[in-house]
């Protein structure tokens, strides 16, 4: 049965709609029409795309080719949420826990259904980082227990592992990724090398930050499950931009950043607990439940929450199998006229399993810095340095390493002849 979208159920629940009239029905309007435009066009052509494009408020004159750090949210987020402060603050007393607030609800089940999950296993949080520091808190590990990670992690993957090896004695291992990583089996036989019997957790970025890579986390799992090892995975990089499930991804918890390729209001996140691993991982402000609100919670932004079930209407109205069809669509683009560039030496792997929305090139000749710096200034193209790994570190030396690279991630607000500027701007600044 297809779902209601977030706004239908709002429209549909007398109560928020008295509430919320004219934040309701033009959010919801807006969705409707985008639905019927792209059902008119051809799914996945230049037409099509160009539809969703006009849906975005970037300004005119810049290229935004750094999703990975941040996402633009459409006109449907961000009218959402401002009609939805305007009621809020018009009567915040019966709008901040009831009211307005009960559609909190509906985006929680709405972005457990996204993710392939249960409601009761979903739980709306700020960012990455901070649904990382929760699982991580949440496990009850002892002085000598080990945790697998590897030399790439986000610091917002990282930083909650150095905490328990600085607070609670927790050992921490690293893998160290090839760059570019041979194929998967290459990956699973270092996961598998790595293992000790000391390993509680494994936790594994899903999408590399610094080259794009998609760990092959299905296959890591069929390693980690049967010998009781926790898969944790940051997924920052891949809702909104891969089509996932995370029971298929095998992963025992998932954090994420709705405000990359969700496209949703900065601040959003989500946190995938499974179920069956939840006696084994409890945060505190899951104690008293994963409802947006709940005692052990505390107040939220209702505004920026009801904004996030916007976004994930916004990515189900495009359809998640066409949107992750476009990111790769163009990142293989990148990657196939940014390859003919005798400068560049490409970082990520080619392999579709083992790819995503980024692609990261070494610099060779050229600071990555100032490549960065001149693809902004000269032709107001914005892309990522790609340093090496991002962690904070307290252990000197630990984790050092510089790829001079540069990395590009394209979203479905980007198109072909963008790509093929970035290409020309790259071979005058390199030439
Ligand atoms: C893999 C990864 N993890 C975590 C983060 C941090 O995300 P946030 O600041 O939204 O927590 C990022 C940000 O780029 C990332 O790429």
């Amino acid at each position: 049965m297809k779902r209601r979208s977030f706004f239908q159920g709002l429209l549909a629940s007398g109560a928020a709609l008295n509430l919320w009239p004219g934040a309701l029905s033009a959010a919801s309007e807006r969705i409707d029409r985008l639905r019927a435009d792209l059902g008119g066009l051809q799914p996945g052509g230049a037409s099509f795309w160009k539809r969703v494009q006009g849906e975005f408020q970037l300004s005119a004159g810049i290229t935004h080719m750094n999703n990975g750090s941040i996402g633009p949210s459409p006109r449907v987020v961000t009218e959402g949420i401002i009609d939805a402060l305007g009621q809020l603050e018009a009567d915040p007393y019966h709008n901040t826990w009831g009211g307005l607030a009960a559609g909190m609800e509906d985006v929680r089940s709405h972005a457990a259904d996204f993710i392939g999950a249960e409601r009761d296993e979903v739980a709306l949080t700020r960012n990455t980082t901070e649904g990382m520091n929760l699982i991580a808190t949440g496990l009850d590990l002892q002085p000598g227990d080990e945790v697998l990670t590897t030399n790439h992690e986000h610091g917002g993957g990282m930083i909650c592992w150095q905490y328990l090896r600085k607070r609670r004695g927790v050992k921490l291992n690293y893998l160290e990724l090839p760059t570019p990583v041979r194929d998967t089996a290459q990956l699973l036989e270092l996961v598998e090398q790595n293992l000790t019997p000391r390993t509680r957790a494994c936790s594994f970025m899903h999408a590399d930050t610094i080259t794009g890579m998609q760990m092959p986390l299905a296959e890591i799992s069929e390693l980690t499950r049967p010998r009781d090892i926790l898969l944790v995975s940051d997924g920052a990089q891949t809702p909104g931009m891969l089509a996932i499930d995370v029971k298929k991804l095998g992963v025992d918890a998932f954090a994420s950043s709705s405000h990359k390729w969700l496209l949703a209001p900065k601040g959003t996140g989500l946190l995938y607990i499974r179920k069956e691993v939840q006696d084994r991982i409890q945060p505190i402000s899951l104690y008293s439940g994963y409802s947006a609100y709940s005692a052990s919670g505390g107040t939220r932004d209702v505004a920026g929450i009801l904004g996030h079930g916007a976004a994930i209407d916004f990515h189900n109205a495009i359809g998640r199998e066409q949107i992750e069809a476009r990111c790769r669509q163009l990142s293989t683009r990148v990657r196939e006229h940014l390859e003919q560039i005798p400068k560049l030496k490409l970082l990520t792997p080619v392999q579709p399993e083992l790819t995503s929305g980024m692609v990261t090139f070494a610099v060779e000749g050229m600071k990555n810095g100032d490549v960065h710096k001149r693809l902004w200034e000269d032709h107001r193209i914005a892309a990522k340095v790609a340093q090496g790994t991002y962690a904070f570190t307290e252990v000197p030396g630990e984790l050092h390493k510089n790829y001079n690279a540069l990395r590009f991630s394209t979203h479905i607000y980007n198109d072909e002849s963008q790509v093929d500027r970035l290409a020309e701007a790259l071979e005058e600044i390199l030439a």
